[in-house]
Formats: structure tokens, C-alpha cells, sequence
């Protein structure tokens, strides 16, 4: 039987990013999460709310979804879906996301960033655990099949002992780089962080501020993994990845495009190795894929909500690590009530 999911937020990642994005390679739709479920096997989207209600039948019509509400709490009461997909903006994701677990759904498709505050995580993942709901992040480059390949090959040994992850990027400390933290955190075997530190774009006036009304810029940051790996975020255009191991590494290329597989010889010179075959796919349908699964075999999802609190608090701890004239900030966070707004 299939499988009932609804939507919380009726606006570009719940139903309209796909036009934004026609032409760019870097991208496979459908991308939004309306169009993910209408792709996805197992599944269908029953159901849309927007406190916008053009929004919500803007998006009903052009995605084929029966029926639309206002109010997300009565879509979900009377809807009782198994998955609920919350496509608002950070500062509702907790309230949505909480409502859904304790209201019977039993996976939560988030987009990044999870939430803004570690205070909110908790709370996420608390109740996540309490009520026996899976949850996966809308960090989509984790659920393409080229990542996939990445990670394998770093299994095999491939590049031999992983040493170091980074990445080179520029964005928001929760917008952007929650999707950054989370592949760092992917290709590093999804460890426990021990300790960040970092530098991000605060004015004189935030550095002693309980919150931000805006979403810092990270200008670099060194994260410590519990599995002694190292990671280093630097800032600067495009999006690329790379994994550096004692015998070799591999590399990103065009925003997840190409991909590169060096080994060294032992006199020091790389040599190309070939990357393995992967097909384009979306990783929006994928994530669904993955949350369906869990669901109806309770397989163990490949993103998992430890790992969104991990990556979440990635991010928080660099703008922490700035607050604190870049000290070495250790996680987990004591004081977990910084406010970061997240755009
Ligand atoms: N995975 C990605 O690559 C990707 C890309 C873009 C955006 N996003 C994420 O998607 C989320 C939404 O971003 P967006 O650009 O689509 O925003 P948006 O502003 O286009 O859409 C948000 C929608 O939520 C609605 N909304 C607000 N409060 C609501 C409530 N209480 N109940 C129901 N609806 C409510 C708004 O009316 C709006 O239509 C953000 O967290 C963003 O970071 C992810």
C-alpha cells in the first residue's frame, strides 16, 4: 500500500525550485519536494498547506496534490500521514517538525538548515526518538548515487586511511552550510564532532547578542572527528568536496559533476584511478526513497536525525568559535540557546 505524505510550505523548495534551476546540470529534478513525490515510487503527497492560501493551490495544481489547508496542524490531524515534508523556512521547522512526530507521522523529510538553534535540535530530536520517527534532511547531495561512490571507495580503501575532508564553498553558517557540513560529515563516516574552530562575518554588535536576525557568512573553519579525521571548510566560489587519505584522494568537480580519484605511488606521484560508474539521479526522490524504506522495512536511513543535530551543530559552533575570538570551541555545545535566524 502505498505510503501518504504531506507538505508544510508551499514556496520554492516545496514546489517551484525547479524552475529556477532549468539548464543547470549541477541539478537532476525534479528538486522540490512536490515533484519528488510525484516521481517516487511507494508514495503520494495527499496533501499541501501554506498560511498563504494561493500558495498552497498554486502549488496543488501545478503537482497534481488532491487537497489543501491553511493550517498545517489540521492537515495533519485529519490527513494522519506517514511522511511530512517541512518546506518552510528555518524559524518553523522545529514547531512543524515536533507537531508532526507527536501527531502520528512517522518521517520527517526537513530541509536544511534543521532548525536555528542547538536548543531546537534537542528538541527535534528528542522528539523524534520519544515518538519512534525517522527523520531526514533535505541536504540532497548525501543521497545522490555519485556520493555514494565516493564513500565506497574511501571504504575499499581505495585512497587508504581518510586523514581529511573540506570543502570550498561560500554561503550562510545554516542556509548553505548546513549542506556543506553535512557531506563533510558523510565523507568522513558521519563521526562525532569534538571541537570547531572558526571564523564567520559578525559585526562588533552580534558578538555578545543572544541571537541574529541573519545568517552569518562562514569565512573558514577546522572541525576534530571522533574517528581522528580532520575537516577544513574554506570559503570561495563554486561547491567542491575533496577526501584525502595516506594513499591518495578524491575530488568534486563542477558542484557534483565530474569526479576525480588520485592514488599516490610510492615515489609520491598521483596516479589516476578510474571513478566508478554512477548515474544521475535526484536526490530528492531518493530521500524519499530512503525514508519509505525505513518506514516499511526499517532499514537504517542514510541520513538520520544524529547526524542533522551533528551537522546543525557544525555550523553553530563556527559562528560560537567567532563569538569566542576564534577559540577552539568543544561539541557538544554547553550553552546550546544561541538563535541563529538562518537567512
Ligand atoms: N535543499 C536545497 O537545496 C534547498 C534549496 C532551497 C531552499 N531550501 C530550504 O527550503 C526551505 C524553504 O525555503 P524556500 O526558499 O522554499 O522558502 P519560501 O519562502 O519560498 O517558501 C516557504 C513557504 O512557507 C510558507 N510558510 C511560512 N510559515 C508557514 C506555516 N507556519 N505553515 C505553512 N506554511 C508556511 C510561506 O508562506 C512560503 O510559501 C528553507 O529551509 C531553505 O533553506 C533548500
Amino acid at each position: 500500500m502505498s505510503l501518504r505524505a504531506v507538505l508544510v510550505g508551499c514556496g520554492r523548495m516545496g514546489g517551484f525550485i525547479d524552475d529556477e534551476l532549468v539548464g543547470r546540470p549541477d541539478f537532476v529534478p525534479p528538486y522540490c519536494h512536490a515533484g519528488a513525490y510525484l516521481a517516487a515510487d511507494g508514495v503520494s503527497l495527499v496533501a499541501a498547506a501554506d498560511i498563504v492560501p494561493e500558495k498552497a493551490v498554486a502549488l496543488a495544481e501545478k503537482w497534481a496534490v488532491p487537497k489543501t489547508y491553511v493550517d498545517y496542524r489540521d492537515m495533519i490531524q485529519e490527513e494522519r500521514p506517514d511522511i511530512v515534508s517541512v518546506t518552510t523556512r528555518p524559524d518553523t521547522h522545529a514547531e512543524v517538525a515536533i507537531f508532526a512526530a507527536e501527531n502520528g507521522a512517522r518521517a520527517v523529510y526537513c530541509e536544511k538548515p534543521m532548525c536555528c538553534s542547538m536548543e531546537e535540535a534537542d528538541a527535534i530530536r528528542a522528539a523524534c526518538e520519544k515518538h519512534g520517527v525517522v527523520l531526514n534532511l533535505g541536504s540532497s547531495r548525501r543521497y545522490q548515487e555519485a556520493f555514494w561512490r565516493i564513500r565506497e571507495q574511501v571504504t575499499e580503501g581505495v585512497i587508504g586511511d581518510v586523514q581529511l575532508v573540506v570543502s570550498y564553498s561560500s554561503g550562510g553558517a545554516l542556509w548553505t552550510h548546513t549542506h556543506t557540513t553535512d557531506i563533510l560529515l558523510f565523507l568522513a563516516g558521519d563521526p562525532t564532532v569534538v571541537s570547531a574552530q572558526g571564523a564567520a562575518d559578525l559585526k562588533p554588535e552580534e558578538r555578545g547578542a543572544a541571537g541574529l536576525e541573519r545568517d552569518p557568512q562562514i569565512l573558514s573553519a577546522a572541525f576534530e572527528f571522533g574517528n581522528g579525521v580532520r575537516g577544513v571548510m574554506t570559503r570561495c566560489a563554486g561547491y567542491e568536496f575533496e577526501v584525502h587519505g595516506s594513499r591518495g584522494k578524491i575530488r568534486t568537480r563542477g558542484n557534483g559533476h565530474a569526479f576525480e580519484t588520485h592514488v599516490f605511488d610510492e615515489h609520491g606521484r598521483a596516479t589516476s584511478a578510474n571513478f566508478p560508474a554512477w548515474a544521475r539521479s535526484t536526490g530528492s526522490v531518493n530521500c524519499i526513497h530512503d525514508l519509505v524504506s525505513a518506514i516499511k522495512d526499517g532499514t537504517t536511513p542514510i541520513g538520520g536525525v544524529d547526524v542533522a543535530v551533528r551537522g546543525q551543530e557544525m555550523s553553530m559552533a563556527v559562528v560560537e568559535s567567532e563569538r569566542r575570538d576564534g577559540a577552539r570551541v568543544q561539541l557538544p555545545l554547553g550553552d546550546r540557546s544561541l538563535y541563529v535566524r538562518g537567512w
